[in-house]
C-alpha cells in the first residue's frame, strides 16, 4: 500500500509540473531587474528558488551554464520587456505554484525575504534587497543594472522619463540588513505639454485632469506656480494666444 501511495504522489507531481513547463518561454530573458542571481542549479531548482522568496516575480536561466536569475519584476509589467537572448529560458512564477511546499503556502515573509523552514519550523529569513523598500522622492527610480540587490552591491537610482536632476546623487548601496543607504536624488519634472511665451512668461500647458491640489503638486515638481487666472483680462490674454486649446479656465495652466 505504501508504494502504491508513493506513485501516485510522483505522479500527481508530474502532472502539475507540466504548466510550468509549457509556459516556459524559450530564448527570452528580463534584463537588469535582478533580484538575486544563483550559479549551478537546474531548472526546477531556479523556479523554487523564486517561488520562495516573496520579492521574485520570474527567472532566467541559461542551460548551457546552469545558471539563474531571478528577478523583481516580470513582462507582465508595464515597460518591461523580454529580450531574445538565445540559450535562455525564461519563466513567470505563477506558473510554479504547484512548487509552493507547505512551509511556503501561508508565509508571510516580506519582500526581501524568503521563507525556510523544515516540518516543525517556519520562518523568513533576509534574502536580500528590494526597490520597495527604497524610499524615493516623486520622479525618481532605480535604473536597470547587471548587478543583483543582493547584500553589499551598489545601485543607481535615475529620474524617470520626463523629469530632469535637480541635486542630490544617484548612488545607493544594498546594506547586510536588507535596507538601503539613503538616496537623495531630486528629480523636477519637465514640460511635456505645450510651450507658450506669453509677454515674458513663459506657460507650460499640459492637458490632464485632475483636482487643484494634485495640480499644484505637479507644478512644484516642475519647479513653477500654478497659474490662477484672477482676471478676465489676463484669462482673454492666454485664450487668444492658445486658440486651438478649450476651456481655457477649467484646465491647468502652469506658469514657468
Ligand atoms: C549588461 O551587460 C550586457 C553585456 O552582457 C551589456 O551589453 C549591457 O549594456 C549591460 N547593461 C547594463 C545596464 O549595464
Ligand atoms: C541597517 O543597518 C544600517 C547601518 O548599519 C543602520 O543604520 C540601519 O538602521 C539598519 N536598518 C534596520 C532596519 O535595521
Amino acid at each position: 500500500m505504501k508504494l502504491i501511495a508513493l506513485l501516485l504522489c510522483v505522479c500527481e507531481g508530474m502532472l502539475t509540473l507540466k504548466e510550468g513547463y509549457d509556459n516556459l518561454q524559450w530564448n527570452k530573458r528580463l534584463e537588469g531587474r535582478f533580484l538575486t542571481i544563483i550559479p549551478r542549479v537546474s531548472p526546477l531548482d531556479c523556479a523554487e528558488e523564486c517561488i520562495v522568496r516573496t520579492g521574485c516575480l520570474s527567472f532566467n536561466y541559461l542551460r548551457s551554464a546552469i545558471f539563474c536569475e531571478l528577478n523583481y519584476a516580470s513582462d507582465l509589467i508595464e515597460d518591461e520587456v523580454l529580450t531574445d537572448s538565445i540559450g535562455w529560458i525564461y519563466g513567470r512564477k505563477e506558473h510554479w505554484s504547484m512548487l509552493m511546499t507547505n512551509r511556503c503556502l501561508k508565509s508571510s515573509c516580506r519582500q526581501v525575504e524568503k521563507c525556510i523552514g523544515s516540518l516543525n519550523y517556519n520562518g523568513c529569513s533576509l534574502s536580500q534587497c528590494h526597490p520597495s523598500t527604497l524610499n524615493l522622492r516623486p520622479n525618481v527610480e532605480l535604473s536597470k543594472s547587471n548587478m543583483s540587490l543582493d547584500f553589499g552591491n551598489t545601485h543607481t537610482v535615475v529620474c524617470a522619463e520626463g523629469s530632469v536632476p535637480s541635486g542630490g546623487d544617484g548612488n545607493v548601496q544594498c546594506l547586510w540588513n536588507a535596507s538601503w543607504t539613503t538616496v537623495n536624488l531630486k528629480c523636477r519634472s519637465t514640460c511635456t505639454g505645450t510651450k507658450k511665451n506669453i509677454g515674458n512668461r513663459e506657460y507650460c500647458y499640459m492637458r490632464e485632469h485632475l483636482s487643484w491640489s494634485l495640480a499644484k503638486e505637479q507644478c512644484s515638481l516642475l519647479g513653477a506656480h500654478l497659474l490662477e487666472i484672477d482676471t478676465w483680462q489676463e484669462n482673454y490674454q492666454i485664450s487668444q494666444q492658445l486658440q486651438s486649446l478649450q476651456r481655457v479656465f477649467c484646465e491647468g495652466f502652469f506658469g514657468i
